[in-house]
């Protein structure tokens, strides 16, 4: 791969956190899949493989899968076992297609017993899936393996289980990418989408281009932090490089032998900047352009009115489509702003040409031409949600990750919809709320979260269930600065989500899952995966504020363990407290608690979370307005001691989405008040609006209110504090009026759209 390599001492700061002791290790469980099968029955004794077990591969066909099984079990510390194509009376592993033997696609059979392992696929996926059932089965020892007896049945759920990768924001080397495919066959994901172009990188070689490979792979440097700090701070080092064709090739190829098809994603008509850099006129404005340098969403896209932006499209895309064989193309689609179309002759022309309403119709008309294109050569388009603004292409696929409601809109036009809603399906965003988390994308998807996600509530809808191809996970990259850091953000939380594609619903159990995810250490540590083990770590069950009081309720997951806490501000030990029922706080403090496992050795990182009592804490509060789904903890939220974090899905924040903020507090008795203060958060990246005018207001009856502050500008970018002393004010009722900025502006992200007002913790002293 052409690129330049940057190492950063950062990654190693990544903590590997082995939660399970090695007593737990050891005791591995009978048959902790990830998936979950269909059907699992524990049988009899089990089957050893020694270096005398043979392996039975009835037609040279099935050579290569029989490459594959003695490629884990040398990754395991085995031997490499002769193929051979007729039966020896026992101590051989039989792989086998056969679709009569199981009737859905992918499907495979399991059987162990004393005697031998026969594994038969419906067809080449399924009996490859079957095999990585069995590499989660076994249990390696020194000479041997020992996998116990059992049948299995086993089908998908979904048939698309996909996981994406962006290679634009920062790249990765082919043996990661080899490595990543592995994965993803390991846990049975079909799909690979490879996002392979964005403003900050052009990463597949374009012979007929040259200069997108001069040009467009590389950037005269990086940000540094997150996109929302400012000022932006840079690294200065170019950056870049791309896959050659060659590479590309080989990596298809290798995919293909584990049952992956790679599905490319190139960007259009927005995220081009790196292409517009390359050839300025394919923009409206003609240039110059650079590739981006930081994260976001650019004005500078694909001109739609000049032909000649077409005609590169579509020599692009003759180049993918050779390399790719690929039923399906990612055509994106996503954050396309209008401002320059709205500007430009030739839009403007072409519009007014073909009759077009509005810009979001010529966006339509941008991915139709190119959808057309792309049938006429055999294949369809997937496109991100955005795609149905303007109107949907004729045979699209929406994959939806603005939430849900583009997919169940394109269903509802019966169009075939993949679901990635980013609240769920992200994950690059945190996992974890501790603060020792590495820097992510913003808001906060725990395992649990992914793990809950289901995209086929009941009751049944046959028009769903035939739509619906399946689910995706998202690996954006841009906080991905190392190889380590992908697998840390990217791993647990795929493992949700392959459960998820693969296993019903009925047979889903978060608790199990986890004692099956603790199983897979071993696997995951051969395969050198630093997969994130922060799903142990002691987090809220909840906190709720009564009378003058907050009740602390804390969890962890991990089995056998205790958690001991302090409310005095000193460090946890093993004669701290031992957490047995809420933890109650009549004042303003800290609860540090660890957690200790059954050797009562400390595990994990230092639980810590800081409580303000006040005067409004338990107090009832009404709202004008209801919060958004997304954000509507309920209203108690705002005086229980505890304030909404940065990681904003926190559960701490109440959101108000295309309406005011007005609470009132009922402090029950009149009072005297000397400080009023609360937090709003300003995160135009993610669609959150500071109000555009804030108002505290008092009152004695209810009725006759008198303002007591106002407050019109929120310069921070990011958590605003408003904190204001006041001259003892005497007032039973406090009145909090947010107004909310409404329609956000053109130029911003997700202009047109509503604003999302955020608004947490509003104390009263
Ligand atoms: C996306 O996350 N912009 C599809
Ligand atoms: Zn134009």
């Amino acid at each position: 791969m052409h690129y330049k390599r940057i190492y950063r001492i950062a990654i190693t700061l990544i903590s590997w956190m082995p939660m399970t002791t090695g007593a737990q290790a050891s005791k591995k469980p009978f048959a902790a899949l990830i998936p979950m099968p269909v059907h699992i029955e524990q049988s009899g004794a089990p089957f050893y493989i020694t270096a005398a077990t043979k392996i039975v591969a009835a037609n040279k066909g099935l050579h290569s899968i029989a490459g594959l099984l003695n490629g884990y079990l040398a990754m395991a510390g085995g031997k490499q076992l002769p193929v051979i194509t007729a039966g020896p009376k026992e101590n051989y592993i039989l792989i086998e297609i056969d679709s009569s033997v199981i009737s859905q696609s992918e499907g495979y059979r399991l059987r162990i017993d004393k005697g031998a392992i026969q594994c038969t696929g419906r067809d080449a996926a399924g009996l490859m899936y079957g095999l990585q059932t069995l590499r989660q089965l076994w249990v390696a020892g020194k000479n041997k393996f020992s996998v116990p007896g059992c049948m299995i049945n086993d089908h998908p759920r979904f048939n698309y289980r996909g996981m994406s990768l962006d290679v634009s924001r920062h790249l990765f080397p082919v043996s990661f990418i080899k490595k990543y495919i592995d994965l993803l066959s390991l846990y049975k994901f079909n799909t690979f989408h490879w996002h392979l172009t964005d403003d900050q990188g052009w990463r597949i070689e374009i012979k007929q281009y040259p200069k997108l490979q001069s040009i467009a792979a590389w950037r005269d440097e990086t940000l540094i932090g997150h996109k929302k700090e400012s000022p932006h701070r840079f690294d200065g080092k170019r950056y870049g490089g791309y896959y050659t064709q060659q590479e590309i090739k080989e990596i298809v190829q290798y995919a293909g032998d584990r049952q992956i098809t790679i599905i490319p994603e190139i960007e259009m008509p927005g995220h081009a900047l790196a292409a517009l850099a390359a050839y300025p006129r394919l923009g409206c404005t003609g240039g110059p352009y650079k590739t981006a340098t930081f994260w976001g969403v650019f004005d500078d896209v694909y001109c739609a009115g000049n032909d000649s932006t077409f005609t590169f499209l579509q020599n692009v895309l003759d180049e993918v489509l050779a390399l790719f064989p690929s039923r399906y193309i990612h055509i994106g689609g996503d954050e396309c702003p209008k401002n320059r179309w709205k500007a430009c002759a030739r839009c403007q022309q072409r519009k007014q040409l073909l009759q077009l309403p509005d810009e979001h119709a010529l966006q339509s008309y941008f991915i139709q031409r190119i959808e057309k294109y792309l049938n006429s050569k055999g294949r369809q388009i997937i496109g991100w949600d955005e795609i149905l603004e303007g109107g949907l292409a004729p045979n699209a696929t929406v994959m939806s990750w603005r939430g849900e409601e583009g997919g169940k809109a394109a269903i509802a036009q019966h169009h075939r919809v993949i679901m990635t809603p980013e609240a769920y399906c992200y994950f690059d965003y945190y996992q974890s709320l501790y603060p020792e988390e590495p820097l992510a994308a913003g808001g906060y998807t725990p395992l649990q979260k992914v793990y809950s996600y289901e995209p086929l509530p009941a009751p049944a809808d046959s028009v769903n269930e035939q739509f619906l191809a399946g689910v995706e996970g998202q690996a954006w990259s841009e906080y991905f600065t190392s190889d380590a850091k992908a697998l840390y953000m990217i791993f647990p939380r795929a493992l949700a989500l392959a459960e998820l594609a693969w296993t019903p619903p009925g047979k889903r159990n978060y608790k199990n899952f986890l004692q099956r995810l603790r199983a897979q250490k071993t696997l995951l540590q051969q395969a050198g995966v630093p997969y994130a083990a922060t799903f142990d770590e002691i987090v809220f069950q909840s906190v709720h504020s009564a009378g003058n009081t907050v009740q602390v309720s804390l969890q962890s997951a991990l089995p056998q363990s205790i958690i001991r806490y302090t409310i005095d501000n000193s460090e946890p030990g093993s004669e701290s407290a031992v957490y047995s029922k809420p933890i109650v706080l009549s004042k303003t403090a800290t609860v540090k608690a660890a957690l200790f496992d059954e050797q009562k050795q400390r595990v994990g990182r230092l639980f810590k979370q800081s409580f303000r009592l006040h005067k409004a804490v338990g107090a009832p509060v009404v709202l004008q307005n209801k919060a958004v789904d997304r954000f509507n903890p309920g209203p108690a939220v705002l005086v229980n001691g505890l304030t909404g974090s940065s990681r904003y899905n926190d559960s701490q924040w109440l959101g108000f989405s295309g309406n005011d903020l007005q609470a009132v507090i009922d402090l029950g008795q009149q009072q005297t008040v000397h400080r009023l203060a609360l937090q709003v958060l300003n995160y135009h990246w993610q669609r959150m609006w500071a109000p555009v005018c804030l108002q505290l207001l008092a009152s004695k009856d209810g009725h006759l209110y008198t303002e007591l502050y106002r407050q019109d500008a929120f310069p921070v970018n990011g958590i605003n504090k408003v904190e204001v002393p006041l001259q003892a004010v005497q007032a039973r009722y406090i009145k909090v009026i947010g107004i909310n900025k409404g329609v956000i502006p053109g130029g911003e992200y997700g202009a047109g759209g509503n604003a999302l007002l955020l608004i947490d913790e509003i104390v009263v002293e």
